[in-house]
């Protein structure tokens, strides 16, 4: 898959520059947009996304589809998820995906991902799947996630074009096994990086503080828990904590 690469020096967010990309101009072709900084980085739930000018990666791949049902679009995340670790295991191994979607290094995050859609019908219209990945820096304020970087992981600094390469690389693979509705091979992978799987570790619901482990995911991406009462239960994104 070829995408055709477009740098800026900065913008408000990749994601938004995408989007207005192709509403405004009618691109239909894939595409990516890199930047070396933004100035209103979003994150998911409507946080920001904070990162420092030139030293890591913010980018959105646009993303056309000829027949992908909206029911599966949760596979997308997961593809994109994969695509990042496969990256990342070039300099070391161990990285994790922290349900739903965000890469983890010992309990701490490295890279999120924000993935807009646009539908038609039934159909998956576009993809917008904006990547912040932490590579070169050290310090981080707010750090409410709990965040940290390659540089911090590995104690190099790593071109972030190099790194950047190698995720499109893996992308294109990954997306590739998507059009082609390999979901079970999809799925191999997401489960085995998915942080504690089939593992007992504690949660929190609205129900309060509790022991369980994680046994699938649904098909919409829903969470399924299997408590240490044995009772099972489904979780949309916002409804359950780890601990
Ligand atoms: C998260 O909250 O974990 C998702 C973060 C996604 C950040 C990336 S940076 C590139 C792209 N453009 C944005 O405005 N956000 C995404």
């Amino acid at each position: 898959m070829n995408f055709e690469i477009i740098r800026l020096e900065s913008v408000d967010s990749t994601n938004d520059f995408a989007k207005s990309k192709i509403e405004e101009f009618s691109v239909k072709k894939n595409f990516v947009i890199v930047a070396k900084e933004q100035t209103n980085g979003r994150g998911q739930r409507g946080n920001l996304w904070f990162s420092e000018k030139g030293k890591n990666i913010t980018c959105s791949i646009a993303i056309f589809f000829d027949s992908f049902l909206i029911e599966n679009q949760f596979y997308i995340s997961k593809a994109v998820s994969i695509s990042i670790i496969n990256a990342l295991s070039f300099f070391k191994s161990g990285f994790e995906i922290k349900w739903p979607n965000d890469i983890y290094f010992e309990k701490k995050k490295i890279a999120g991902i924000l993935i807009e859609n646009s539908i038609s019908g039934k159909n998956l219209n576009y993809s917008i799947i904006g990547i912040g990945l932490n590579v070169n820096q050290e310090i981080f304020e707010n750090d409410l996630d709990k965040a940290t970087s390659l540089k911090n992981i590995i104690s190099k600094n790593i071109d972030p074009n190099f790194l950047f390469e190698l995720i499109l690389k893996e992308i294109s693979i990954l997306i590739n096994l998507l059009e082609k509705k390999m979901f079970e091979e999809i799925d191999l992978y997401y489960f085995q990086f998915l942080m504690n799987y089939k593992i007992l570790a504690k949660y929190s619901d609205n129900s309060g503080v509790f022991k369980g482990k994680i046994i699938g995911i649904e098909n919409s991406g829903h969470l399924i828990i299997e408590k240490q009462t044995g009772e099972i239960k489904k979780y949309d994104f916002k409804e359950i904590v780890f601990l």
